[in-house]
């Protein structure tokens, strides 16, 4: 099993962390060759844009043996509804057939938006599982939650 995560400001990098911790899986944070500014304002704007042009971000690290994973949980902020177009590289990159998706997603109050059909549409060979969506950083229930999510997964604890 692999977690592979694009987050801009922490939060998803954080459900991750929590993710690795009660599973032990292997951990893969998408990085970009070209990082998005770190400015609130201008973020907004360049993933907008992205999103508009279908834009294609070139990713700078790379999965080792892929073909080795059965399950992805894929973790991504919700922006502007959707997917960060990061994801979409990641997704277009390695091959997904036969390969279980699980998402989970932190966002502002959108909750998953238009981004299950849109990773559904990334990689139309792969099974989506149950997916989790988690407010910002999450609350105090964070772990617990993680816990139910990986339960309702048939995902064991380590
Ligand atoms: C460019 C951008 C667009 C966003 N668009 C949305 C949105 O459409 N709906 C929503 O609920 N939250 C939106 N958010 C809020 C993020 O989903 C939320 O802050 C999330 O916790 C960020 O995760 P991160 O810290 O891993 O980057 C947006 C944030 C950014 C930076």
């Amino acid at each position: 099993m692999l977690i592979a995560f694009f987050s801009w400001g922490g939060n998803t990098k954080g459900i991750a962390g929590e993710i690795q911790a009660q599973t032990g899986a292997d951990l893969f944070e998408i990085e970009l060759v070209t990082p998005y500014s770190d400015d609130y304002n201008t973020v907004l704007d360049q993933a907008q844009h992205d999103q508009n042009i279908q834009a294609r971000p070139e990713i700078a690290n790379h999965v080792e043996n892929f073909e080795q994973y059965d399950t992805i949980l894929l973790g991504y902020p919700n922006w502007w509804a959707s997917i960060p177009m990061p994801i979409a590289s990641f997704l277009e990159e390695y091959d997904f057939a036969g390969k279980t998706i699980v998402p989970f997603c932190s966002h502002g109050g959108g909750r998953f938006g238009q981004s299950l059909t849109a990773i559904a549409k990334l990689a139309p060979d792969a099974t989506m599982g149950e997916p989790l969506s988690v407010h910002y950083s999450g609350g105090a229930d964070l772990p617990d939650e993680i816990a139910a999510w990986l339960a309702q997964n048939g995902i064991a604890a380590a």
